[in-house]
């Protein structure tokens, strides 16, 4: 038998490979047929003119890739089961109808949608969004150089599994920088690296929550803990918070409670936890046998006085779990964090971070070692810093400057402050209103990912703004602007009235 080949000598395009194309074309478009026999290597290679070695190799390819089959003694044949056409459609798509009712498993999961970005963003020229690093902050080229350096120096790490817990190097470097940074003393061993500190506070959900477990959150509190946890049908109890962080004195006298805290600065108020509060806090884990999470997610960012040591770091009987991230320092994209974990429960949290995902990518772990050992972190870290306190004061000055003597919080560190809304002025909600007529994003407490179990005294009026994205002119501008809409609004309001 022959094939209808045809070689183009004028192309760059190997014989071999032209050979193989029009051999597979015949099978696909149903000129060769699965049990069709094909010339012998020797034969098709006299007919087309071209050595037996070049079908052979093509003959090879096809009998690789599974289009053809041999029988030893007895000939080529094209394959009966193809494998490309067992990913092919053979039937066409099923218009959906949509009367019909759906006999999927019924869906579990009922949680509301976490607001880790700003859906309005496109109506909103400058946007005081909480926790965005300024996206010219992003250290590109020496990602970009690490990145590449260590894609060559990895090797079989790229196409094996690696330790759950996360690449030791890193988990090293970690413990390294955050002795001296948040006054913690750990071990690599003790630390897991995550998708960013969400996938620690699931996975704390996971390893620790039972249907009784009672669930201590601030109030009010960050809405990715919150959902986290209700997620899992918690008994929540929340503890308000004022201007010195949780009122710890108002904690339950409950045993084996989960209490998850943001006390360096409290998500969303800005506010620290007093070093009294942390001590009682401890003291109160300790006796109720009791996990406390700390989330540090922003100390990387300090202006004022010295930071206070982490609760990990006062955490003499090991009753916290540490979460950090570089979500805020590098970026969240690259969705890095990592979690300190009592020796208590490491072993289960390494098993279930396994079960979970086997781990994080290895190649931008790989690359911050590098970033954090050859001082890069660290000086990248001063040049933000350095920034975002440029920021902060501009956003003080223009609000002093349109307002007058504004009552704000959670100065000291971080990327967002809050502004207590004096009673002269509209809710937080009208005035987010407002701002966003002026295409300026500024956000009440419910806008700004946050959880109030109903509003205190103290989280009422509150507006939240992030100032670390917006350059100090385009702040000075959107807050005129703020108060130019204002003030429209009020003489709106007084002529109505
Ligand atoms: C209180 C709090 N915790 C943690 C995070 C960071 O989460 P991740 O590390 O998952 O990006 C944020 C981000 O905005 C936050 O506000």
């Amino acid at each position: 038998m022959s094939i209808p080949l045809v070689l183009e000598v004028n192309t760059d395009k190997p014989l071999q490979l032209q050979i193989f194309d029009q051999i597979r074309n015949m099978i696909f478009d149903g000129r060769l047929k699965g049990g069709d026999s094909l010339p012998a290597s020797r034969m098709l290679s006299e007919q087309i003119g071209v050595s037996r070695n070049t079908t052979l190799l093509a003959y090879e390819r096809l009998l690789a890739e599974g289009y053809i089959e041999t029988k030893p003694s007895v000939g080529t044949f094209v394959s009966r089961c193809l494998p490309d056409e067992t990913m092919q459609l053979t039937q066409p798509i099923l218009q959906k109808d949509k009367k019909a009712k759906s006999n999927l498993p019924p869906v579990r999961f009922l949680g509301p949608v976490q607001r880790v970005f700003n859906p309005n963003r496109a109506d909103i020229d400058h946007d005081f969004w909480i926790g965005r690093p300024d996206p010219d902050s992003f250290p590109l080229h020496q990602w970009r150089r690490l990145i590449a350096q260590q894609l060559l120096r990895l090797g079989t790490r790229l196409t094996e599994y690696g330790d759950p817990a996360g690449y030791y190097p890193l988990r090293q470097a970690i413990a390294d920088h955050l002795g001296p940074s948040r006054g913690i003393i750990t071990s690599p061993e003790n630390i897991i690296i995550v998708g960013g500190s969400q996938e620690g506070l699931n996975l704390i959900a996971r390893l620790l929550q039972g249907p009784k477990t009672p669930v201590i959150l601030e109030q009010p509190c960050y809405q990715g803990a919150a959902y986290v946890f209700e997620s899992y049908n918690a008994l929540i109890h929340p503890i308000p918070v004022d201007r010195r962080g949780m009122l710890i004195d108002q904690l339950p006298n409950v045993k084996n409670a989960i209490c998850y805290v943001t006390p360096s600065h409290q998500y969303p108020t800005g506010v620290t936890l007093s070093l009294n509060r942390r001590l009682h806090l401890l003291e109160w884990a300790a006796r109720t046998g009791s996990c406390i999470i700390e989330d540090d997610y922003d100390s990387d960012f300090r202006y004022q006085g010295a930071p206070l040591t982490a609760l990990k770091g006062l955490d003499g009987q090991d009753n916290v779990i540490y979460l950090g991230t570089f979500s805020k320092s590098i970026g969240a994209g690259i969705r890095i964090g990592y979690m300190i974990v009592p020796s208590g429960l490491i072993k289960s949290a390494c098993r279930l971070k396994g079960l979970m995902n086997n781990g994080q990518p290895i190649l931008e772990q790989a690359a911050l070692v590098d970033f954090m050992e050859k001082g890069g972190y660290s000086r990248h870290l001063r040049v933000i810093r350095r920034r975002y306190e440029q920021r902060r004061d501009s956003l003080v000055e223009a609000l002093k400057r349109n307002f007058g003597d504004v009552d704000l919080m959670g100065l000291r560190g971080g990327m967002h402050l809050t502004w207590r809304l004096p009673d002269s002025f509209p809710s937080p909600k009208t005035l987010e209103a407002i701002a966003l007529r002026q295409r300026v994003g500024l956000y009440s407490l419910k806008s700004a990912a946050a959880v109030d179990f109903g509003a205190t005294a103290f989280s009422k009026n509150l507006i939240a703004l992030g100032y670390s994205s917006l350059n100090e002119k385009d702040i000075h501008e959107a807050i005129d602007g703020v108060a130019f809409g204002l003030e429209q609004y009020n003489l709106e309001n007084r002529s109505v009235n």
